[in-house]
Order: C-alpha cells, then structure tokens, then sequence
C-alpha cells in the first residue's frame, strides 16, 4: 500500500499571492489555497503537507527528504526555479517518487522563457492554467496514483 501523505511544495514568490500580479495569478492568498486543498484532501481521504520557500536549496533538501518523511507524492510549484533549476529537477527526479507539476497561470500562453520546464519531464504530468484550481486538479491526480 504506497503512502497517501502528499507534500505540496510552493516554491519563489508565492508567499506574495493574493497582491502579487493579481490579473496573472488571481486574488487567492497561498493560505486561501492551502485551505481549499486540505478541504480536498479530507474528501478524498489522503494527507496533504504544505511548504513554501523562496530558497531553492530548501526545496532541493525538502525533495531529497519526501521519501524518508513517509511522503508518497509530490505536488509541485516551482515558481520561477520551473525553468531555470537543473537542481530541483535532478532531486525530483531522484526522489523515485511520482511528482505532478503545477502552474496557476498557463506558461505556454506567456513570454517564452517560461515556455520550458525543466521539470516537466520528470514529472507525471503538468497542470497549468486552472488559477488556484490547478492545485485542486492535482492533488485529485496525486490522490488517484495512490488510492
Ligand atoms: C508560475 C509560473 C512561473 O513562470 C512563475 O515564475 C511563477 C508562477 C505559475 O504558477 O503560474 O512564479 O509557476
């Protein structure tokens, strides 16, 4: 029986959410988001844990460490580090645990430097374009691979 505990990771700037480019991201706090997807979680019957950091060491060391903290899935938001950190991709793909990348704006409909992911192929699947409902659809995702 694989573990149901799910880590959902925030990675730069979304600790601004809610004044942060609202026409881009929407008026939702990360804490209005945080809230929406433990309500999810206790419908589906799965735990979820929410970290954020603008410091991608931390979020490497918080990949490296899912599996040994008994999580069986990672919902990921990298921010910015989406398309610049070599880093964050080789820990999620090293962490051997199924990863889902999240994005609340669709990147493809953006500047083309955020038209690469260099973590979506590591990844299970990428959510992208749902606003804070990107966050909902994968946590359905994560909770399907694990139940
Ligand atoms: C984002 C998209 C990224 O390009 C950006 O740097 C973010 C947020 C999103 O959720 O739409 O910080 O990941």
């Amino acid at each position: 029986m694989p573990e149901t505990k799910i880590l959902v990771l925030h990675g730069p700037n979304l600790n601004l959410l809610g004044s942060r480019e609202p026409e881009i991201y929407g008026r939702d706090t990360l804490a209005d988001i945080d809230t929406r997807v433990d309500s999810l979680a206790a419908e589906l019957g799965v735990a979820v844990e929410a970290r954020q950091s603008n410091h991608e060491g931390e979020l490497v060391t918080w990949v490296q460490q899912a599996g040994a903290e008994g999580f069986g899935a990672v919902i990921i938001n990298a921010g910015a580090y989406t398309h610049t950190s070599i880093a964050l991709r080789d820990a999620l793909a090293a962490c051997r645990l199924p990863v889902i990348e999240v994005h609340l704006s669709n990147i493809y409909k953006r500047e083309p430097f955020r038209h690469t992911s260099l973590i979506a192929d590591v990844a299970v699947g990428q959510i992208a374009g749902f606003g804070a409902g990107s966050y909902l659809l994968a946590l359905r995702a994560a909770a399907g691979i694990l139940t």
